[in-house]
């Protein structure tokens, strides 16, 4: 079982042009502990991101690496989305943070990355996550999710800016995305 299968945006550009397309660089997988550091390093390089401890990136490739990702070109991480399913909704994958490192961005591989999660993570129909109003980069990538899969997107309220206390935090409404239909390989 998979996905419907969604090109990059690569493989869409040539297709337009009737070219072929040339592969992407990045290899896509899970996380393992030698990541935790370098993912680290590319959440640092990747702001407006909350910057958690290296600890906090060597549990998530530790206990949740099943439905993280990593996107590695020779020996750089480039890209990182940290997710995990909700406790009381097993078929809703939370997208906590997502990181395209500058030199890899506007290629698609924040889409490849999200849809690497569909494809491998088993018995996902609805992706959560939140984005700030601001980050129209992160907005046009789930909405561009969205489209190509031709589900709805709803937007919620859910983390307001006084629940962040005296940091200087924006809102960060919810966006559901769903239901994504798995179709038969
Ligand atoms: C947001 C981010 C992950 C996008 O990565 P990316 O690989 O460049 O995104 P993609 O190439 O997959 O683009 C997906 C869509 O978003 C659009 N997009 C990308 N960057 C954009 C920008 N700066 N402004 C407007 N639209 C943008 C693309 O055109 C594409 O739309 P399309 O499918 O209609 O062509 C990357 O910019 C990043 O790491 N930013 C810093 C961290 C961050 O804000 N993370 C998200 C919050 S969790």
């Amino acid at each position: 079982m998979r996905y419907l299968f969604i090109p990059s945006k690569a493989e869409k550009n040539n297709a337009t042009a009737g070219e072929v397309a040339e592969p992407d660089p990045w290899v896509l997988r899970t996380p393992g502990l030698q990541d935790g550091y370098a993912i680290h390093q590319l959440i640092a390089a990747c702001p407006p991101l909350d910057l958690n401890s290296v600890y906090v990136y060597l549990l998530l490739c530790e206990h949740f690496s099943g439905t993280c990702v990593v996107a590695a070109r020779e020996h750089d991480v480039d890209g990182f989305i940290s997710a995990y399913r909700l406790p009381e909704k097993p078929n809703t994958l939370f997208v906590w943070q997502v990181a395209v490192h500058e030199r890899a961005r506007g290629s698609g591989l924040g889409q490849r990355m999200l849809q690497y999660l569909l494809e491998h993570v088993a018995d996902v129909q609805f992706i959560e996550t939140t984005v700030s109003p601001d980050n129209q980069a992160s907005r046009r990538m789930f909405e561009s999710l969205a489209q190509d899969h031709a589900v709805s997107l709803q937007e919620s309220e859910f983390f307001e800016q006084s629940a962040f206390g005296e940091q200087d935090h924006p809102s960060e409404p919810l966006l559901r995305m769903g239901p994504f239909v798995r179709i038969t390989a």
